[in-house]
């Protein structure tokens, strides 16, 4: 491992659809409160994407623009792309090829999709960081992007849910070291598919015969299904030893981390979290108050506010960490 170069984080981007909802706002859909919603997620306001403007895949590429501008790099420097999302534009083909379509790639660079829900950014991390690693590929393009909002049941029924999900992107563009000791330092990615149906999107799954009919005589299975209570047992017992695998491998502690960049998934679990880690307010990075929970893109956008704002210097030992649907989770530690 150690003979294998590393890879590092040249530079970050997002976007966000422009249209703001507001707690108040979902209080005209469904029976909800501006209370419940804040005092249970930490949720003021999220961003659901405009029809006829914004895609999963052209979200993703002004991420990318900007993440490539930040590298000093252009999109025909991309070698490969790893796309996160739960929600791409077609069922197939993934987002991955439509990315490279949209930001004008001519090369016939590989393009996939990773399927990992919220910890889909980080498992795409992963997966760039040994193409990285191993010399196969130098420049490669890892992005985020979720359109939430098209798909959530905006009705009282589906409320549990509805309220927590926001759309956006993020993207990062990976490259080799130029300096000893930093970079991506190691990632650790997990997975329990016992717990498969606690978050799910059932339908239109392939194993009903006639599926496309049956799922549309069972729509509601189309609708997000969350057993919210079970997911937020795990994701706060999921974090922490993650988050602690990474620091364990690479000879540090709890209080080395400069900035904790955890997947916003609810504030009362990064809060639980950060408590658990024994981590003092500065040190975590939250921006779910104004975008809800955005899957996949949540740990990019981030990332890439915490840098705008300028919460990450050079040599900074910054953590991100992502529990969710599958159950999967996972780290990525990175000496900035
Ligand atoms: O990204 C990773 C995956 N997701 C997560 O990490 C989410 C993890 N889970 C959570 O964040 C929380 O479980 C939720 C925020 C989803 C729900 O909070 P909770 O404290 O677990 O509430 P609950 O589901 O136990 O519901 C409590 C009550 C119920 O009413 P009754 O049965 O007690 O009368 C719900 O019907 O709150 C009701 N409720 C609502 N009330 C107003 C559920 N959603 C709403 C709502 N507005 N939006």
């Amino acid at each position: 491992m150690s003979t294998l170069r590393h890879s590092e984080i040249a530079g970050v981007g997002h976007y966000v659809p422009s249209r703001v909802v507001t707690n108040a706002d979902l209080t005209q859909l469904m029976e909800t409160t501006e209370e419940w919603i804040q005092e249970r997620t930490g949720i003021q306001e999220r961003r659901w994407f405009e029809e006829g403007k914004d895609t999963t895949a052209n979200m993703g590429a002004a991420a990318s623009r900007k993440a490539l501008e930040a590298a000093g790099l252009t999109p025909d420097d991309v070698q490969m792309i790893v796309f996160a999302t739960l929600s791409p534009d077609y069922f197939f083909p993934g987002s991955g090829v439509l990315l490279q379509r949209e930001l004008g790639i001519q090369a016939p660079i590989p393009a996939f999709d990773v399927r990992n829900q919220c910890s889909g950014f980080v498992y795409a991390l992963s997966m760039a960081d040994q193409f990285v690693r191993t010399g196969m590929y130098d420049t490669v393009l890892v992005v985020g992007s979720e359109i939430h909002s098209s798909g959530l049941d905006k009705t009282t029924r589906g409320r549990g849910v509805s309220v927590i999900f926001g759309d956006g992107a993020g993207a990062a563009v990976l490259r080799p070291s130029t300096r000893e000791g930093h970079g991506i330092l190691s990632t650790h990615l997990h997975a329990q598919g016992e717990f498969a149906e606690e978050l799910i999107v059932k339908e239109p799954g392939s194993n009903r015969e006639g599926r496309v009919d049956y799922a549309v005589a069972n729509a509601l299975d189309m609708y997000p299904y969350m057993n919210g209570q079970n997911v937020f047992k795990h994701a706060v017992v999921r974090f922490p030893q993650v988050i602690k695998e990474a620091l364990d491998q690479n000879g540090y502690q709890p209080q080395d981390i400069d900035l904790l960049i955890p997947h916003q998934a609810n504030l009362r679990i990064t809060q639980f979290v950060q408590q658990k880690m024994g981590l003092s307010d500065d040190k975590v990075f939250s921006n779910i108050q104004r975008y809800g929970n955005t899957t996949a893109a949540s740990v990019p956008i981030a990332l890439s506010e915490a840098l705008q704002e300028g919460r990450i210097q050079r040599g900074d030992l910054v953590c991100l960490a992502a529990f969710g649907s599958g159950f999967t989770w996972a780290s990525a530690l990175i000496k900035w």
